[in-house]
């Protein structure tokens, strides 16, 4: 529509005015609102901005590349992909308790992050070199740091849009997302260019498959989760509820698996199994600071059961997490 049109011809305008001759720097989560900071600044100044892509280790089945093929392949813009994922797991090895596991998770972010940073303001010579940061900080956020806020909610932003590295990599910050809500950020996504379902996707937390993973994280549990996790989606996205004549996953607000370092006793084929646990959680909600567990039917959920345990060899028992928050919460840690 040509009201959204005239909005990026503005905010087009307005980042090429801030940012003139000089370059860009952003941090690619593939969440939406890094994302759609990038697709718009990329399509003011182009290849004056660089994206750096950080791989904990810990992103969705297939993330990673389908993050490089959106904007690498498609749109065009440079990007760079760290390969981080050894040094994620080094990291958390033995690692069991959540709040430390986030800790660690959001140290080596910000420190993988600078560092590819520093080396791209060293690089390239000719160029004026590298003065900005952008960030995808979205109206919200905004509100947010300025009152009160939970403890968690800090440690949520706390990785990409981190306070005060702009200043410690002495850029100056660019936040062409500033004034807007979440549902703008997602138009001005599919107006740009955007894959719809990658606008419109669940929240993803920053330390990812590290706070799905309860205890200690380890490269054979996140492979399994990826696997089963994937086919929750994939099933959820392909069953639709007549009534409404939407998929289940758009009338969910956040689904995803679980994985449970404990081995249960099963029966396949004519052998016995000793395998991993897998909880299903789906909710809905508003806010995302009470939620209910969604009523799933039971058609999908016995689907998703049965492909979770026959293609996913280290799994053998499904379970659905009834609570709702409060007073549980929506992730398990
Ligand atoms: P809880 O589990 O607190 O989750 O009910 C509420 C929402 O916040 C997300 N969440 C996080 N997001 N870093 C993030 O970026 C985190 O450490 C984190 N912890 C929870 C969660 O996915 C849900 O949408």
């Amino acid at each position: 529509d040509w009201i959204m049109r005239d909005h990026i011809k503005e905010a087009v305008a307005a980042i090429r005015a801030q940012v003139g001759d000089e370059e860009v720097l952003l941090g690619l989560s593939g969440g939406v609102d890094s994302s759609v900071a990038a697709a718009l600044i990329h399509r003011a100044i182009g290849d004056q901005l660089t994206c750096v892509f950080v791989d904990h280790g810990l992103l969705r089945l297939h993330e990673g590349d389908m993050v490089m093929d959106m904007f690498a392949g498609k749109l065009h813009a440079r990007v760079i992909r760290v390969d981080a994922s050894d040094l994620f797991l080094r990291e958390l090895a033995g690692v069991t308790d959540p709040e430390q596991k986030r800790k660690i998770i959001g140290r080596l972010f910000v420190d993988v992050f600078k560092a590819e940073a520093e080396k791209l303001k060293a690089a390239r010579p000719g160029s004026k070199g590298i003065q900005w940061l952008a960030q995808g900080t979205i109206y919200p956020d905004v509100i947010e740091s300025g009152g009160a806020k939970s403890k968690k909610a800090v440690t949520i932003k706390s990785h990409h849009n981190v306070g005060g590295l702009p200043e410690q990599l002495g850029l100056k910050l660019l936040e062409p997302l500033r004034d807007l809500f979440k549902d703008e950020v997602r138009e001005l996504g599919v107006a740009l260019g955007l894959p719809h379902d990658m606008v419109y996707r669940h929240p993803f937390p920053g330390p990812g498959l590290g706070v799905r993973i309860l205890g200690e994280v380890k490269k054979e549990y996140a492979d399994l989760l990826r696997r089963a996790d994937a086919i929750f989606i994939e099933e959820l996205r392909s069953t639709i509820e007549p009534n409404s004549g939407k998929s289940w996953y758009d009338l969910t607000s956040q689904a995803f698996a679980v994985f449970l370092p404990v081995k249960s006793v099963g029966v396949m084929g004519d052998g016995r199994t000793y395998d991993y646990v897998v909880a299903l959680r789906a909710v809905q909600t508003s806010d995302f600071m009470t939620a209910d567990w969604a009523e799933l039917p039971y058609g999908l959920l016995k689907r998703v059961s049965s492909r979770i345990i026959n293609e996913v060899r280290g799994i053998n028992r499904v379970t659905y997490d009834v609570s709702s928050k409060p007073p549980a919460t929506i992730e398990w840690e």
